[in-house]
């Protein structure tokens, strides 16, 4: 990643809390780094689901991958702003709609992401989601998931704490509802493939983590 990526990411957008946002985002958390780490070797569509500003996206494009991208997200205010800076970036296939990923998911081949959001979800719906996410994976593509796992750390309980923090600033419009445990990830995708789970907080107090679906 190059010394001014986060002004660049953050220029595009309108507003100073967003923009403060993505600069500190794209600056200290490890994520995008991480998903374009999987990524990068393929050349398949991804299809990102809870793709808020469209961060993942623009993140990856500015890295030099050219595969096209599919941004969804349930919260219209985030995907006009989406909308917004991809235009000012000026980069090429890439798509942004509003959609609610609990009412299915659209057809897709390729690979897929899921980042930071499963935890509006309550266990059934975070079953369905996982296992309509791991059918649109191609044989050889990943599945890549970032999130908080329930466990018994004090890293949990700042989790807790910082998503309740986003619905009470209005930065998110739902309260956390679920967090799914290690176990639940290996139970739900191990049947479509390899199952990868590992820590992801960087520099946060966060109790996040990166699983990854190679599918067979
Ligand atoms: C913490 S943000 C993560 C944004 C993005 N994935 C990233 O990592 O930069 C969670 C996102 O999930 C979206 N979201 C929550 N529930 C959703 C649902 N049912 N369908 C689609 N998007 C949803 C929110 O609007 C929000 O943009």
């Amino acid at each position: 990643m190059t010394a001014d990526l986060p002004r660049k990411l953050a220029a595009p957008f309108p507003g100073i809390w967003d923009r403060s946002y993505v600069s500190s985002k794209v600056k200290t958390d490890p994520l995008y780094g991480a998903v374009y780490d999987e990524l990068r070797t393929s050349p398949l569509p991804l299809l990102d689901l809870g793709c808020g500003l469209g961060l993942l996206a623009f993140y990856l494009r500015e890295r030099g991958l050219e595969f096209p991208i599919r941004g969804l997200d349930y919260d219209p205010r985030k995907i006009e702003s989406a909308h917004r800076a991809g235009a000012k970036l000026s980069h090429q296939a890439l798509d942004f709609d509003t959609h609610d990923a609990r009412e299915g998911l659209p057809e897709h081949a390729g690979n897929v992401t899921i980042l930071d959001i499963l935890q509006f979800f309550t266990p059934p719906e975070q079953e369905t989601l996982l296992g309509l996410a791991a059918q649109r994976v191609l044989p050889g593509g990943k599945l890549v998931i970032r999130s908080a796992l329930r466990d018994e750390s004090w890293r949990f309980k700042v989790t807790v704490a910082g998503d309740l923090f986003a619905k009470a600033s209005f930065w998110m419009k739902a309260a956390p509802t679920h967090y799914p445990t290690a176990s639940d990830f290996e139970r739900v995708l191990s049947p479509y493939g390899k199952v990868r789970i590992k820590p992801l907080w960087g520099g946060t107090p966060f109790n996040n983590h990166l699983i990854v679906l190679e599918r067979d």
